[in-house]
């Protein structure tokens, strides 16, 4: 659907957009559907969630519970349903996908990329390569499989976020850890897992690809054939503690080779998901070899790098509100490929809570923030816990080591206390970390 006109949020004729999740990416979502004037509507399952703090209206319950879904969608009849998170009752996602709601980007991509297994036999499916991987349903299995896999290989819950259930499995002595771990720490489903053999990449990048509605399109979901794909320049990445998003850029330092690859991989991936909206495609590169990892079915935390790096509204929140709301998407030609051109080299990385506790406070923000280029995101959230996401350090500058390396200076510079530990702390994690190690 091509979209000419837009009502004020405050008219009877609205266009409401409902996110189903709504923390620091749901925010964004939220801030740029709002400076379009588009109605928002914050769902979380706690008060006061980063979206809720920022939406016109927002609701707090179980997005798992069918009936409170079904309440909330029905009360407010939104025009866009937006998921942002994955604990999500699917069932009802498809049935309000049937009655004639828009799932954003559709139900079955958003039950696709929840979980590991679908996902791969997804991306096998389009003919791509992925590592070579197994299942397995018991320690004896896992046993097997790692062996198969060679060592150092990965181990995954079946359903987790954030690795936390995740481990590399450097020896046989490291597989009953890794299987404990997977059933202890799983933020979803632990009782199947899968084992990977190990990709020794030179850089991991995200591809946030966006889709979107071009000549018009009789209807949203599922409609493949009618939507047109454009690309983000692929965003660098670290990820640590088995898989937790720790610092991004743009540009990344791919050849162009592997750079068109990553375009041509992450389109069949989006293509087999459907729908509109923007996507994060997870690859690993060597030299000029790409493999596809995994996909989200909406805006990635290693995204955040566009909040700076990209124009204003056209952040990877601002394209996904452009997209799904049949907004166009001019592009530059780059590599034979429609690309969102940069503003300036960025980088982004994560401020986390070195412990836990109520009511939050961030010390040392003048000195961080006097630095030109330098910007901080507080995210808003009143509770830490150890390693929780509490913001996020964006840095641009046009050498994009020194953005990295003013992100990573400023986020390890900011001191954090809460009422249970009111002493100031900074974040110590420093693995993988470039200019910190260097001292
Ligand atoms: N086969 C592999 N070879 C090399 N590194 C890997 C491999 N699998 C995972 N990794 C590393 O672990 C990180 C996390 O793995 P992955 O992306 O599969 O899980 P995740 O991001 O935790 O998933 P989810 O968000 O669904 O929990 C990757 O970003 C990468 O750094
Ligand atoms: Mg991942």
């Amino acid at each position: 659907m091509k979209r000419q006109i837009l009502y004020s949020p405050l008219s009877a004729k609205a266009t409401k957009i409902m996110l189903l999740g709504a923390g620091e990416l749901g925010k964004e979502v939220i801030i740029e559907a709002m400076r379009l004037g588009f109605f928002t509507i914050a769902v979380d399952r706690y008060e006061g969630a980063p979206g809720q703090q920022v939406a016109h209206r927002s609701y707090t319950g179980s997005l798992k519970d069918a009936a409170f879904l079904r309440s909330l969608i029905e009360k407010e009849k939104p025009d866009y349903i937006v998921p942002e998170i994955e604990a999500i009752n699917l069932d009802m996602l498809f049935d309000l996908e049937k009655e004639g709601f828009n799932i954003i980007p559709n139900a079955k991509a958003t039950y696709t990329a929840m979980q590991r297994e679908r996902i791969r036999e997804l991306i096998v499916k389009t003919g791509v390569p992925v590592s070579e991987y197994y299942y397995a349903s018991s320690l004896k299995e896992l046993k097997a499989a790692c062996k198969k896999a060679g060592f150092p290989c990965w181990v995954k819950a079946i359903q987790d976020s954030s690795g936390a259930g995740s481990s590399k499995v450097k020896s046989p002595l490291d597989i009953e850890k890794a299987y404990e771990r997977a059933q202890v720490h799983a933020r979803g489903s632990a009782e199947k897992l899968i084992v990977e053999k190990n990709i020794d990449f030179d850089l991991e990048v995200t591809e946030l690809v966006v889709r979107y509605f071009v000549n018009g399109s009789p209807r949203f979901a599922g409609e493949a054939g009618s939507l047109k794909t454009s690309f983000c320049h692929p965003v660098g990445q670290y990820q640590t503690r088995g898989g937790d998003y720790h610092s991004s850029w743009q540009l990344a330092e791919i050849s162009e080779t592997a750079e068109k690859k990553v375009y041509e991989i992450a389109k069949k991936v989006t293509d087999a998901l459907g729908g509109p909206g923007v996507f994060g495609c997870e690859l690993f590169v060597k030299g000029d070899m790409v493999w596809a990892n995994e996909c989200s079915a909406r805006p990635h935390d290693t995204g955040m790098v566009t909040f700076a790096s990209h124009q204003l509204g056209f952040s990877e929140a601002g394209l996904h509100v452009r997209a799904i709301t049949g907004l166009p998407i001019p592009t530059v030609k780059r590599l034979g490929f429609d690309v969102v051109p940069i503003l300036t080299p960025a980088a982004s990385h994560v401020i986390l809570a070195p412990s836990e506790g109520f009511d939050p406070g961030y010390n040392r923000l003048s000195e961080v923030m006097n630095e030109p280029g330098v910007s901080v995101l507080l995210f808003g959230k009143n509770e830490a816990h150890l390693n929780r996401r509490m913001g996020v350090v964006l840095a641009t500058d046009p050498d994009v080591q020194k953005a990295k390396e003013k992100a990573e200076k400023a986020a390890h510079k900011i001191e954090m206390c809460t009422r249970q530990n009111p002493k100031w702390q900074k974040q110590d994690s420093l693995e993988k970390h470039i200019f910190q190690n260097k001292k």
